[in-house]
């Protein structure tokens, strides 16, 4: 079925950037409306929302127009698998936090009972204040409402600090993830370690050994993780373009090279419940490192290698018998033996099986596709290529089941 999105635009010159959180949900094929309050109206007009959702925009001159004989905001509150608003102003998140009702959004809230995610967007001393913060806090303790941002940097006041609106890439995820889950955070509790990105082994300041993996599975395993509740350490060599902001809940270590990666996950080791090894780490370094670069001329002509600890099999020795280790097999060809004999050889409690030879999956895409087994012979295999993000989502629920 397809799902069914009710966007609460507020008014604040973030409201731009919910164009374009719009656009990617119609074009995504998702049933998208859009409510814009009085003052969202000050910055984008409901023809921008409409045009972008393929759907008139409400407004509240449409609220006592009923839909089918039935109030609007009764209609759209039942209608709404979930309700995101962005960005989120200091007034309706007082409304919210006290209940108030005055306006079309906030009584399409109170109408509702699905999952309320929550993108609030403010100055900083506005953000800061301790009205603001309370009625904040009021909310995110209600297990209703979902969170993304607020993050810090430079506002549209000319001000640098808290209050600037989550992305909109990180809006989209965690609506994704929302929908996936329809709002449940069955990872309380739970600490994940998880590594990503490629290992660099330099041979001198300015040459390494490496590899295209860019550590979009693993930011989509810390994603979905947090968006469920979790507390995420995530250990990461050298990423792409894809960033994860500060977030509650996440320690982010940076490494570089297979060492620095072994080191930051034996100190992480008896913190976690899960440890999942999504990095992709070298098997091999240069045998010497040369502290200067090395002029062309002195390039040697074949290259002594190295052996690199092979980190996933180590910390299957190290760990506790409760907690669960899971690693990924990133295959040309055929994928199922190899990651069997992974899944033994390592001692790891489930495998994560990934072709990087067939288009539009693997290193650097958005997408994959993968097999999962586990320890106890159970085998799970995703029949299309899906999002990192739902990818990330349907082996944290493998993970539950080992
Ligand atoms: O490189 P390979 O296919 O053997 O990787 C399988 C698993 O082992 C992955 O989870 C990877 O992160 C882990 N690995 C490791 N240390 C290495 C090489 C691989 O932990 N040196």
């Amino acid at each position: 079925m397809q799902h069914r999105l009710l966007i609460g635009v507020g008014g604040g010159i973030a409201a731009y950037k919910v164009c374009e959180v719009v656009s990617s949900l119609a074009k995504a094929g998702l049933e998208v409306r859009v409510i814009l309050t009085d003052s969202a109206q000050q910055f984008v007009t409901p023809l921008t929302f409409a045009t972008l959702s393929r759907h008139s925009a409400y407004t509240d001159q449409d609220f006592w127009q009923p839909v089918h004989g039935r109030p609007l905001h009764i209609e759209l509150g039942e209608w709404a698998d979930l309700v995101a608003i962005a960005p989120l102003t200091a007034n309706t998140l007082a409304k919210l936090t006290y209940g108030l009702a005055d306006n079309l959004l906030t009584n399409t809230v109170l109408a509702s009972t699905c999952p309320v995610l929550l993108a609030p967007a403010m100055n900083t001393d506005m953000w800061e204040q301790i009205a603001v913060q309370h009625n904040w806090q009021q909310l995110c303790a209600d297990s209703r409402y979902h969170t993304v941002g607020p993050g810090a940097g430079l506002l549209a006041c000319d001000r640098v600090g808290a209050g600037r609106m989550a992305e909109p890439n990180e809006i989209l995820a965690s609506i994704d993830s929302i929908l996936y889950t329809r709002g449940k955070r069955d990872l309380v509790g739970k600490r994940i370690l998880i590594s990503t990105g490629g290992t660099r082994e330099f041979l001198d300041p300015v040459r390494f050994i490496g590899n295209p993996s860019t550590g979009k599975m693993g930011i989509a395993l810390a994603r979905a993780a947090l968006h469920r509740g979790a507390e995420v350490t995530l250990v990461h060599a050298p990423l792409g373009t894809t960033e994860l902001p500060p977030t509650p809940n996440l320690q982010a270590i940076a490494v570089v090279s297979a060492e620095e990666m072994r080191q930051a996950m034996q100190k992480s080791l008896p913190q976690a419940d899960w440890i999942i090894m999504a990095a992709a780490v070298a098997d091999v370094k240069p045998a010497q490192f040369y502290v200067e670069k090395l002029p062309k001329s002195a390039l040697p002509d074949t290259l002594p290698l190295a052996p690199v600890p092979d980190i996933v099999a180590e910390l299957a020795v190290q760990k506790q018998p409760q907690q669960r280790l899971i690693g990924f097999a990133a295959q040309t060809g055929d994928i199922m033996t190899p990651a069997k004999d992974k899944l033994t050889r390592k001692k790891l409690d489930a495998i994560a099986a990934n072709a990087i030879d067939q288009p539009h999956i693997g290193f650097g895409s958005d997408a994959n596709q993968a097999v999962f087994l586990d320890k106890n012979g159970r085998q799970q295999c995703m029949d299309q290529p899906c999002s990192k993000l739902q990818m990330a989502h349907q082996l944290l629920d493998f993970i539950h089941g080992i």
